[in-house]
């Protein structure tokens, strides 16, 4: 049984370099933005990020976070370019590019091409100057409208606020409904220490979207569910998902399929067993309406409290 017994730790009470870690290890997954920009002697220069996500579509606004170096408190190559020429090409990343991806952090001198140290092909952007990498799997071309500073001192933010001006998305990764594949994409994410995700089949589930119905939320819940310490959250949740408690009509209609669980077993406890098995099994169908007249049927008879 876990215990819920948690490490408490303020900023300040350990170095900025141990917090960031266990910020790092905390926040995940983080997407990534692989980050072209330019100076303006025309240099070009490519860095990843994982401070970095999408803020609204419209206007279309994403940001990302060049630090300042905690080492030596100064600022990374990309903020000063963005600084020089306000636009950046983000790129998102797959799996087939991760190495290259990962090369391409290494602190190169100013003026050094991380496309080519990385081995990328790059074209130029449509309508901005950075370069936009060949097999990306999606690319924006950004144009870079403010830049917030968080702070002073090495380890601080700085938000590189950008409007998307043109989204490029590999063809491929697009199903018959146009809509981006996530198993497709095969994109990789940031955690905690050397650790990176990859979001394939092996890992993504989908849950309906609660806001197209209004759940009737655990508080409306039966203590009788509640109490019984029979199911997870996760479970409570699906079930209190519910637009309303099963009517008289919903549990007579059940009334059938309920007989056959109670011919099933021998006992009160098999019964009990055999319903929970039902019960566990509309749960995961997501069936919660049947699921929770199940449960009420289970109760009436008695079942349920043996
Ligand atoms: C996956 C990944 C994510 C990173 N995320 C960040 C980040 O969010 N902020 C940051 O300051 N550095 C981050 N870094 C480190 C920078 O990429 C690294 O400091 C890079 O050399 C900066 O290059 P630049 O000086 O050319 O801009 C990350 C590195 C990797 C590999």
């Amino acid at each position: 049984m876990r215990k819920n017994i948690y490490k408490t730790i303020d900023p300040g009470q350990i170095s900025v370099g141990a917090f960031h870690q266990y910020l790092l290890g905390a926040v995940i997954p983080r997407p990534i933005a692989l980050a072209g920009t330019v100076d303006k002697a025309g240099r070009f220069n490519l860095s990843p990020f994982s401070f970095f996500n999408v803020f609204g579509a419209n206007p279309p606004i994403m940001i990302f976070s060049p630090s300042r170096r905690v080492r030596d408190n100064t600022d990374k190559h990309t903020l000063e370019n963005v600084r020089e020429i306000a636009e950046v090409m983000i790129h998102m990343v797959d799996y087939d590019m991760v190495e290259q991806m990962s090369l391409s952090s290494t602190e190169y001198d100013k003026g050094i091409n991380e496309y080519i140290k990385a081995g990328f092909q790059a074209k130029p952007g449509d309508l901005i100057r950075p370069l936009r990498i060949i097999g990306a799997p999606v690319a924006f071309e950004c144009k870079v409208i403010n830049v917030i500073e968080t702070g002073s001192e090495g380890g601080s933010g700085n938000l590189v606020v950008s409007e998307v001006l043109r989204m490029h998305i590999r063809e491929d990764l697009l199903d018959e409904n146009d809509m981006i594949d996530p198993v497709e994409m095969d994109v990789v994410c940031r955690l905690g220490g050397d650790w990176y995700g990859r979001i394939n089949s092996e890992n993504l589930f989908e849950i309906p979207k609660p806001i197209r119905s209004k759940g009737i939320g655990f508080d409306q819940l039966p203590d009788f569910i509640m109490n019984s310490h029979m199911f997870t959250g996760n479970q409570l949740a699906r079930l209190a998902n519910v637009e309303a408690l099963p009517s008289k009509e919903y549990l007579d209609g059940l009334n059938h399929t309920f007989k056959q669980i109670e011919k099933e077993g021998a006992d009160m406890k098999t019964r009990n067993h055999v319903l929970m098995r039902w019960v566990y099994e509309c749960i995961e169908q997501n069936e919660a309406m049947k699921a929770l007249a199940l449960l009420y049927l289970g109760h009436a008879s008695g079942m349920l409290e043996v």
